[in-house]
C-alpha cells in the first residue's frame, strides 16, 4: 500500500506524551492551541479517532445552514469542520468568522485554556472501545500515513498499548469527562446516534442554540444517513489524494455498525478487554452499547 515512491515517510512523533502524525500534524501549533482565543460561539467537537468524527461534520455543517445540502455539497467535511491540530490550522482559527467550529483528537491537557472559563463549546462524542478498535484497523490498513498492521492481533495490542495516534482511548475518554464540569460540555455517544439519530440531533441543536423546523431537521437527518453519506463523494473522502487514503483498500465509511467487534475479537482478547476496561474505568462512570 506504500509503494508509491513518492510519498512521504509519515511516523508517530510524540508531543508531551501525546503522538502526533509527522507531516500532517504541526508541534507548533499544537503546543500553541492552549492559547487560542476562544469566543463565545466557537464549538470544538472532540474525538477519539473513529468514533463518528465524519458524522459530527456532516451533522454540524448542515445543522449551520438549517439542513440545505446543496451548501454544503462542494466542500469536504474536513474543509466545512476542520481540524485544529493540523498544519495551517491556527491562521485559519484566527482568520474564521464565527461561529468556528472545530473538530479535534487532542487530548484535554491539549486544549484551549478558555474552554474551561466556560467559553465556546465542547461536544465529546464516545464510541464503544471495542468496535472503535476494529474501525481504526481497518483505517490502518489504507490510511498510507498509517503504520499498516501485520494482522488484527498486532493491531489489538498496538490499540492495548496505545501505540497509536490518539493514545489511549480511556485516557482520553477519561480525562474529557472527568473535566466536564468545568465546560460548557455535551457528551454523545456513536451508538445513540445509530439508535436514534433524530434524537441527537435535536439534543446537539438545542445544545448549540439552532432553532431549525421540524422539516430542517429531517433534512439534516437525511443527509447525514450512512447510505447518504457513502453516496456522497464530499461526506465520505472520495477526495483525499491517494498519497493519504488508498482508496483501492478501503473506504471512510466503511460499515456503520454497532458490534462488529464481535466477528474480530477472539474469545481470550475480548476477556482481557473486559478486564482492562473494567480495571481503567472503575471511577467514571460512563456505560456503552456493545451489541445491537
Ligand atoms: P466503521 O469503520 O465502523 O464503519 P471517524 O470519522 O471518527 O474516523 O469515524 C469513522 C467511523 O464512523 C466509521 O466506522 C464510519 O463508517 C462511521 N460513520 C461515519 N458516518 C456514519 C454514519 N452516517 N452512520 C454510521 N456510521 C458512520
Amino acid at each position: 500500500s506504500r509503494s508509491s515512491g513518492e510519498a512521504p515517510e509519515y511516523k508517530l512523533v510524540p508531543l508531551r506524551g501525546f503522538n502526533l502524525i509527522s507531516g500532517i500534524h504541526s508541534p507548533e501549533v499544537v503546543d500553541q492551541v492552549q492559547n487560542f482565543e476562544i469566543q463565545d460561539s466557537d464549538v470544538f467537537v472532540i474525538t477519539y479517532p473513529k468514533s463518528g468524527t465524519i458524522w459530527l461534520q456532516q451533522i454540524l455543517s448542515l445543522i449551520e445552514v438549517k439542513g440545505d445540502v446543496t451548501a454544503t455539497n462542494n466542500q469536504l467535511n474536513s474543509e466545512r469542520v476542520p481540524w485544529i491540530e493540523l498544519l495551517d490550522s491556527r491562521k485559519q482559527f484566527v482568520s474564521a468568522p464565527s461561529p468556528r467550529i472545530r473538530v479535534s483528537h487532542l487530548p484535554y491537557k491539549f486544549m484551549p485554556l478558555g474552554l474551561k472559563q466556560k467559553k465556546g463549546k465542547v461536544i465529546y462524542v464516545a464510541r464503544n472501545p471495542k468496535d472503535v478498535l476494529v474501525s481504526y484497523f481497518h483505517f490502518h490498513k489504507y490510511a498510507n500515513m498509517l503504520e499498516t498492521p501485520k494482522d488484527f492481533d498486532t493491531f489489538f495490542e498496538k490499540f492495548m498499548e496505545g501505540n497509536v495516534f490518539g493514545n489511549c482511548w480511556f485516557e482520553h475518554v477519561k480525562s474529557w469527562c472527568s473535566h466536564k464540569d468545568e465546560m460548557n460540555f455535551l457528551y454523545i455517544t456513536y451508538e445513540e446516534m445509530i439508535k436514534d439519530l433524530r434524537a441527537v440531533v435535536e439534543r446537539i441543536a438545542s445544545f448549540l442554540e439552532r432553532n431549525l423546523t421540524s422539516q430542517q431537521l429531517n433534512d439534516v437527518i437525511e443527509h447525514s444517513t450512512f447510505k447518504n453519506m457513502k453516496n456522497n463523494p464530499q461526506a465520505n473522502y472520495q477526495q483525499i489524494p491517494v498519497i493519504l487514503l488508498n482508496h483501492q483498500l478501503g473506504t471512510f465509511l466503511r460499515k456503520g455498525t454497532v458490534g462488529d467487534w464481535k466477528n474480530y475479537f477472539t474469545v481470550a482478547q475480548n476477556e482481557r478487554f473486559d478486564k482492562v476496561y473494567q480495571q481503567k474505568m472503575k471511577e467514571v462512570p460512563l456505560s456503552f452499547i456493545w451489541d445491537m
